[in-house]
């Protein structure tokens, strides 16, 4: 267990709600009288803040069907558009000249668009990949840096109702590639590159690479020019995105689509096998994406600056970026670069220049920016924030305070949200003005929600640990994996009979009800965040002509939260030259994100009689921790021994 985790075990401080005079959830008895309303009339109330937060083009008359569970359905005879949700219903609500972006590049260009203007480029961007001949239904792939227009193609998408899949712009070719091939995706829209730490990030390239050869079925490949770089441009299949709306008209009708319509697809580690493709619904994904927006964030759309610091490639970019501010007519922050670019303080230069009023964050920013030391944020106004959120893994106690106390002058309330890309939105989170807050608690479930940490036979557990699993579906949760029904069932709804779904993390529920979550239980590392799954790493290393075996575990770091450890088998001894060369391997094959910290050669990986190899000793071993464990069942005990240190 992880040194934060053991601290988070022991805290025992509270911080009383701060009171706010306007709150959305204004006290824990508006809190009740939420969950209430759910509990006398769980369909109706859903269907009640369906009909209040979104606009339909068609009512729908059923809320949640059940027959085929797990493939639950929500308003599923109801018709609507993510993007008239996101733009043309805020215009005609007379709040065209209101901003929806602002965008600030690494290099400190500063774009504001409003209502108005992302409709248009929405617009001129669904009438052009129509023109491309993109039909509802077919699959595209966005592959691009923080920039705008990553968010008009995602919304164009949404309104001629394509299926975007938006990649990580730091995954590989390869990765890139499998995407591509399991989502079938006719057209790949991407920049020539982004920048990152004052460098340009070429991405035309990766595509480049990502097509060659059989099974893409792409037959379009738009760019938008953001660095000037020069690019190889493959004549009849390139196109400029510039190009692609030039001469499109500024208006396109929003085509209605069933609630049930897949708005996208988003690739995400999982302990076995390739990466799944969690596909997210429209009409469900988006009344959450509202609704968490103005509960968890107590967001107040035209008054607050909203700055989720998440890249568009992950679904708290998908949610918190884009698709919630904009679902509730509010302002997003959009920044393209580094956060520590061109120093440490550029966070909350941000902050302070815009007058951010919410900031959402992962714990690993907060703690790589605590080493970076107090005087960055002491250079900044930062008075303008007053709700701060965190998400992606388990916040030590000692981050939370700092982050309380030197981001958000003691003044600011914290929300630690816990949710997956499967839950397209926060499922367990404080209300900023309602829940005492617990430094390392994510706090009870949002209303609406039923989460229970149950014991390995599926029994409530209080006031004690155990595995989480949210017990009862609701709107926006994943609707599947793309192309395998069978895996989506075994993952998430084996564990507990079909009745639950599991969500893989184990956590710990204390007499107050209040959440902690622990971490992963399966073979999935939470690196800096991002999760991923160790089998995908060994594959990348096994695929080297150098590699025999190899098994990858995480070991507790300081500021990543988990960094990432590779025991590898090699066919012939190799020395640290190889070692570079197995990491960069592995950032050829998936992205940096998954380059190995730490690699140790080893003669031989320890395992059972059954030939299964014993993580959790490997675990301790690569912690540095004394081995406690049983080793009688292992095939040959000496090897322990061995890989305590490198084999070369
Ligand atoms: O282990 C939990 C951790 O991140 C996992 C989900 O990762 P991903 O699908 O990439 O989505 C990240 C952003 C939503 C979870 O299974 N996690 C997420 N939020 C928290 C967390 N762990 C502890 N506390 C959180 N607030």
């Amino acid at each position: 267990m992880s040194d934060s985790i053991l601290s988070v075990l022991n805290e025992e401080r509270t911080f009383p709600p701060v009171h706010s005079t306007d709150a959305n959830i204004d006290g824990m008895a508006a809190y009740q009288a939420l969950c209430d309303r759910f509990t006398a009339d769980f369909e109706g109330t859903w269907g009640e803040l369906a009909r209040e937060h979104l606009a339909w083009a068609h009512p729908f008359s059923r809320v949640l069907d059940e027959s085929n569970a797990p493939f639950y359905r929500w308003f599923d005879d109801g018709m609507l558009n993510v993007s008239a949700n996101c733009l043309d219903r805020h215009v005609e609500a007379g709040l065209g000249e209101r901003f929806a972006i602002i965008w600030e590049g690494e290099d400190g260009e500063v774009r504001r668009i409003s209502y108005r203007a992302l409709l248009a480029d929405v617009c001129r961007a669904a009438n052009g990949l129509r023109a491309l001949g993109v039909e509802r239904g077919d699959r595209v792939v966005i592959y691009m840096p923080m920039i705008p227009e990553a968010a008009v193609a995602m919304l164009a998408c949404s309104r001629i109702g394509a299926t975007h899949s938006v990649v990580f712009g730091a995954f590989a070719a390869q990765a890139l590639r499998d995407r591509l091939i399991d989502t079938g995706a006719k057209v790949v829209i991407t920049a020539d590159g982004g920048w990152r730490k004052g460098e340009v990030h070429a991405l035309k390239p990766k595509v480049d690479e990502a097509l060659k050869g059989e099974g893409v079925a792409v037959n379009k490949v738009v760019v938008v020019t953001h660095c000037n770089h020069p690019v190889d441009w493959v004549e009849g299949r390139d196109l400029d995105w510039y190009i692609m709306l030039e001469g499109q008209r500024e208006s396109c009708p929003p085509e209605p689509l069933p609630a049930e319509h897949p708005l996208f697809i988003l690739y995400t580690s999982g302990s076995t096998g390739k990466p799944k493709g969690i596909v997210h619904s429209t009409g469900g994904y988006l009344l959450w994406a509202r609704l968490t927006m103005l509960w968890s964030f107590d967001f107040h759309p035209g008054r607050d600056l909203f700055w989720c610091t998440a890249d568009i490639g992950w679904i708290t970019g998908h949610t918190y970026s884009v698709y919630g501010p904009l679902a509730c007519g509010g302002t997003t922050m959009m920044y393209e670069g580094v956060p520590t670019y061109p120093d440490p303080g550029r966070m909350w230069r941000i902050c302070a220049h815009h007058k951010v009023s919410i900031f959402y964050t992962a714990p690993t920013a907060i703690r790589a920016l605590i080493k970076a030391g107090d005087e960055w944020p002491a250079r900044h106004n930062l008075s303008s924030l007053r709700v701060l959120g965190t998400v992606g893994e388990p916040i030590n106690p000692e981050a939370w305070i700092w982050y309380h106390e030197v981001i958000g002058g003691g003044r600011c309330p914290i929300v630690d949200t816990w949710w997956q890309t499967e839950t397209g939105g926060h499922m367990i989170s404080p209300l900023p003005f309602a829940t005492t807050l617990k430094p390392g608690s994510a706090s009870k479930p949002l209303p609406g929600i039923s989460a229970q940490v149950l014991d390995v036979d599926g029994n409530a557990v209080r006031d004690g640990g155990g595995l989480l699993a949210l017990t009862r579906p609701w709107p926006s949760m994943l609707r599947g994996i793309w192309g395998d029904d069978r895996r989506y069932v075994d993952t998430y709804w084996h564990r507990f009979g079909g009745h639950y779904y599991f969500a893989g993390d184990g956590a710990r529920i204390d007499s107050d009800g209040d959440f902690w979550i622990m971490g992963r239980v399966d073979d999935v590392l939470n690196v800096s965040g991002h999760r991923l799954g160790t089998m995908e790493i060994e594959s990348a290393l096994v695929s080297h002509p150098a590699v025999a075996e190899a098994a990858v575990v995480g070991r507790p770091d300081e500021v990543k939260g988990e960094a990432i450890f590779a025991f590898v088998v090699l066919k012939q001894a190799g020395g640290a030259d190889l070692k570079d060369a197995l990491r960069d391997h592995v950032a050829e094959e998936i992205g940096p994100i998954a380059k190995p910290d730490e690699i140790r050669f080893a003669h031989g990986l320890p395992k059972t009689r059954s030939g299964k190899i014993m993580r959790r000793l490997l675990r301790d071993i690569a912690a540095g921790n004394t081995i406690h464990q049983d080793v009688s069942t292992l095939e040959d005990a000496a090897v322990v021994e061995a890989l305590h240190k490198d084999a070369c």
